[in-house]
Parts: structure tokens; C-alpha cells; sequence
């Protein structure tokens, strides 16, 4: 038999207790596939007395997480407390430094400190592994980076938060508002006390920054994507797209454009026989496509317990093997270090809906704004008939850019006949 490998577990917590579990509930075939046995022998937690349902008798406790960077008792320090900066990453830095691979489920630090820590990686001439970090138990960054190596990727796209995803389809479905689903959501353990991180689009731009370095060989720069979150979301609009032939889902996409990468994440409207759109609930999404293999779609299951283990045994397994990749899929002094492209510079088509009082000329007027801003309607709708009300109307533009758009919408809702914010969805054909 092999020596076994030994693991410093670093957080106990969902992803932690999963990994204990797996390693012990799998370990006939994962030794199989990994060629030795992989063994916990050290772990750290905050709290030492809480009751976790898990034997860790005959294994060695740290208080201090950052000591199983340095512990004889550990080959691979697997970093799952979480977090960009504090101990996470004085651990991520020191187990580097003494030469230790490292696996993590931590999209927070690598898409902060994801450039710097490749580096230390590389020059240390250690794996620093990451599947589980971007969309839980799909294959996603073993796809981009391995089984797409051949391909000059053109766009990679996902739903990539589960949270936003269970909301946006619970409205949808039960025609709720937002703030309803968003409590059921807490209730259900689907959503965090503080939803901010999630709904505000946050975690997503984590998650696209990794896949956009992967994707395009850039430097991992979170600084340059564009994030919107989902509070804005109205269930009338969820309806009206649903009427059009769309769904409302919040995605990442980072795609190539003319003189540059632009990476994004917003509500799009997605043509709803698209593959990506019947992906609900707190299922996760991510589709690629290569000028090889055209378009690539996974989905699965981008968090919880035992999709978020699976994807840390992977790693490990690899590192059992002697298997690995560089951090960003090549050496870092080949990445692309040119900035972004700013928002402005997209181009898609846009829904727009509008609360406009029922009176002549105002159709004419919000017309008019976006014939200045050089827009063309494909569609328009309105909807009831209210003399003297506000009535939602619909409009479907063709292609323009970002900039022409902002141009338009702030013409339009300084006009005295719309009564309030215009609602826009970028439509993304996927
Ligand atoms: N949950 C998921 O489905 C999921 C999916 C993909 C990626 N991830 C990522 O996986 C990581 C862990 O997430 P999680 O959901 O498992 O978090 P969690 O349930 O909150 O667990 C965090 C664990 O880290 C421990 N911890 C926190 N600070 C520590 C410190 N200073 N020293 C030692 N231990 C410390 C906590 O100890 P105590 O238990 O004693 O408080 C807890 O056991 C995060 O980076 C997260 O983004 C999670």
C-alpha cells in the first residue's frame, strides 16, 4: 500500500464536514482512483466544543488554523473557513511558502488575491487547487482549463449563484415579489441573515473573475467586472419577459469583444428554450464557447455539502497523482495583463419597461429619446387602458451599445410623463 496522503483541514464548517465525511464514506474508490489512501490527520476550527456530529478522535487539533501549514503531520493543507483576507489567507500564504500544495473552496481570496498567490505558487512549484471555488460540484474549472485547453474560448457565461437563481424562479413561478421570496428563502436556509453578498451580485463576480483569468489567459482582475444584483427584479417584469418568450436570470458572462474582454454580471433576459434558462432553483450553470468545439453547457449543483466535497476530492485525488495545472491554466508571466473594457462598450439588445401616464404624445416623447441616442425598436407593447394612469409599456430594441443605452434611459426618466424608474434588462442570446 502507497503512504497515504495527509490532510490539514482547515474549517470545519458546511464544505469542512462535508470533505470528513466523503474522504470516509468513499474511501475503497478514492483511494483507488488517487492511487494511496488520503487521510485527515489535522484539522482547525474556531470552536473546539461544538458538537459536529464527526469522530475527530486520533486527529491533531490547531487552534491556530495557520500552524497546519507548518505541522509534519501534513502533505496538503485544504483551506475551507472562507473569507479574502484573515486567516484564510495567512494560511493559503504560509502553506505555500513551506512548500505545500493547497486546495481551496475560496472564490473571496482568489479572486482578490488570486494573481499574487498563482505567483507564490509558481515560484514554490506547488499545485494551489480550486475547483470547488466556482459552481460547487461542477467540473468547471478542470473543463475551461484541461478539457477546453485547445480552444480560444469566445464567451463563458453561468448562472453561478444558486441563492439568486431558487429566487428569481420562485418568483416567477408563485408570481411573488422579491422581498417575500427573499424571507422564504432565509427561512429555508437558501439565503444568509445578510443577503447582500449574494443578491447583490458579489459571490457571481467572484466566480466570473476566476472563469474569465481561465478563460481568456488574463490576469484574474475582480476590479473590471460590472455587477448588478437581483433587488431590482420585479415580479411584473419576470411576467412580461415570460410573454415575450424570455426568462429573467442573473448571470456572469465575460466575453471577447473587439479590442478586449468586457465581464459582467446583471439580470439578462435569456430566450427561454435556451439550455441555461430551464436551469432552476438553486441549481448553477456554466457554458463555454470555443472555436473548435462550440458551445459547451454544465450544470449541477453549485453548493451544499457533498457538491462542494466532490469537487475538493477531485483536486485532491490529483495531487495524489502528481497531477497538475498552473493556477490560471498558463505560466503567470504569459497572462494578459491589459484592463478590461468598460461597460459602455457592450453591445446587446434591451427590454425596457416603462410606467407612463395614459395621455397622447408620451409614446411619442420616449420615441424620441431613443431615436437621439441612435436606438431602433423591434417591439412594443402596451399594456391595459387607463385615461390619465400609469400603464406599463414594453419596448425590445435592437442592438446598441451600453453607452447609447444610458444616454437613452436618462433622457427618459427625466420626462414628466414617467412616473417612475425605467426597468432595463440586457436580453443575452445563449
Ligand atoms: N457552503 C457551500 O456550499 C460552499 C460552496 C462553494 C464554496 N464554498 C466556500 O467554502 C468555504 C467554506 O464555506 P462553508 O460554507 O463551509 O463555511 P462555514 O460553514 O461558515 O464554515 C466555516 C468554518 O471555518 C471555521 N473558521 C472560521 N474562522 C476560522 C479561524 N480563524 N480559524 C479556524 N477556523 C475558522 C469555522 O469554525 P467554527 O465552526 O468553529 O465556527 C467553520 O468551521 C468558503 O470559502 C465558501 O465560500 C462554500
Amino acid at each position: 500500500m502507497n503512504e497515504p496522503l495527509k490532510l490539514g483541514v482547515a474549517g470545519l464548517g458546511t464544505v469542512g464536514l462535508g470533505l470528513v465525511n466523503l474522504l470516509r464514506a468513499n474511501a475503497d474508490l478514492i483511494t483507488a482512483r488517487a492511487g494511496r489512501p488520503i487521510e485527515v490527520t489535522a484539522v482547525s476550527a474556531r470552536d473546539r466544543s461544538r458538537d459536529r456530529g464527526v469522530d475527530f478522535s486520533g486527529l491533531d487539533w490547531h487552534g491556530d488554523a495557520v500552524a497546519l501549514a507548518t505541522s509534519p503531520k501534513v502533505d496538503v493543507v485544504v483551506e475551507l473557513m472562507g473569507g479574502a483576507d484573515g486567516p484564510a489567507r495567512g494560511l493559503v500564504e504560509a502553506a505555500l511558502r513551506a512548500g505545500k500544495p493547497v486546495v481551496t473552496a475560496n472564490k473571496a481570496l482568489l479572486a482578490t488575491h488570486g494573481a499574487a498567490l498563482a505567483k507564490l505558487a509558481e515560484a514554490q512549484g506547488v499545485p494551489l487547487a480550486y475547483e470547488a471555488a466556482v459552481a460547487g460540484g461542477i467540473p468547471a474549472i478542470k473543463a475551461l482549463r484541461e478539457g477546453l485547453a485547445g480552444n480560444r474560448i469566445s464567451r463563458v457565461a453561468g448562472i453561478l449563484n444558486g441563492t439568486c437563481n431558487y429566487i428569481l424562479t420562485e418568483m416567477r413561478l408563485k408570481g411573488l415579489p422579491f422581498e417575500t421570496v427573499l424571507s422564504t428563502a432565509q427561512e429555508l436556509g437558501y439565503a444568509e441573515a445578510d443577503p447582500a453578498f449574494d443578491i447583490d451580485g458579489v459571490d457571481a463576480a467572484h466566480k466570473l473573475a476566476i472563469l474569465a483569468a481561465l478563460a481568456f489567459g488574463h490576469q484574474v482582475d475582480l476590479a473590471a467586472i460590472h455587477v448588478e444584483g437581483i433587488r431590482r427584479v420585479s415580479a411584473l417584469d419576470i411576467a412580461l419577459a415570460g410573454e415575450l418568450g424570455y426568462r429573467i436570470k442573473l448571470l456572469g458572462i465575460a466575453s471577447r469583444e473587439e479590442g478586449g474582454v468586457t465581464a459582467r454580471v446583471h439580470p439578462c433576459m435569456v430566450p427561454a428554450g435556451s439550455p441555461i434558462a430551464s436551469v432552476d432553483g438553486v441549481f448553477n450553470a456554466v457554458l463555454a464557447e470555443g472555436d473548435a468545439v462550440g458551445r459547451v453547457v454544465l450544470q449541477g449543483r453549485g453548493a451544499g455539502a457533498g457538491p462542494t466535497a466532490s469537487a475538493v476530492v477531485a483536486d485532491l485525488v490529483d495531487i495524489a497523482r502528481g497531477r497538475f495545472a498552473p493556477v490560471w491554466g498558463a505560466a503567470t508571466d504569459t497572462l494578459d495583463a491589459a484592463p478590461g473594457l468598460p461597460m459602455e462598450r457592450h453591445r446587446g439588445a434591451y427590454y425596457l419597461r416603462l410606467m407612463v401616464l395614459d395621455q397622447p404624445g408620451v409614446i411619442a416623447d420616449v420615441t424620441g429619446a431613443l431615436r437621439d441616442a441612435r436606438i431602433s425598436l423591434e417591439s412594443m407593447l402596451q399594456r391595459g387602458r387607463a385615461p390619465g394612469e400609469a400603464v406599463p409599456v414594453v419596448m425590445v430594441t435592437h442592438e446598441c451599445e451600453e453607452g447609447q443605452m444610458q444616454a437613452a434611459l436618462a433622457r427618459i426618466a427625466g420626462l414628466a410623463s414617467v412616473v417612475e424608474p425605467p426597468a432595463m434588462i440586457r436580453i443575452e442570446v445563449l
